[in-house]
């Protein structure tokens, strides 16, 4: 019924990536700056120029709550947006969500989103 997608994406893509997901119609999204590290181990990546000693790099995590109906858009969305074609752009996790409760009115599911 619904899906949160964790997607971690490059820094520089964050406010494109917001912007075309609101467009789309999404409601609610958190963001968090994070460190992470894929396949490379961070060794070949660099970030604005800098070489990190740490193999974990900057990113940004965003998780998003939608109706499952939704998820194949958003996940469209946010691949186009966030690519730049070179490694280390990111990754898209999904998750069934089992329920969502507003703490205002206590509102449930797809309501409640
Ligand atoms: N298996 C994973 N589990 C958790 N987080 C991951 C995983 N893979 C990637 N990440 C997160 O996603 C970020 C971006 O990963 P990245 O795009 O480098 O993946 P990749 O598999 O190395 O692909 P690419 O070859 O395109 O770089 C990482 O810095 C990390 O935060
Ligand atoms: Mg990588």
């Amino acid at each position: 019924m619904m899906t949160k997608i964790e997607a971690v994406i490059q820094p520089s893509k964050f406010d494109y990536v917001k912007q075309a997901l609101i467009d789309i119609g999404v409601d609610g999204m958190t963001a968090s700056e994070v460190r992470g590290h894929g396949r490379q181990k961070g060794h070949t990546e660099t970030y604005h120029g800098h070489e990190y000693s740490v193999d974990l790099l900057p990113k940004i995590k965003l998780e998003i709550v939608i109706e499952d109906k939704m998820v194949d858009q958003v996940v469209e969305t946010i691949t186009r947006a966030a690519a730049t074609g070179r490694i280390g752009d990111g990754k898209i996790f999904l998750f069934k969500v089992e329920e969502v409760i507003r703490i205002r009115n206590q509102e449930r599911g797809v309501a409640a989103l």
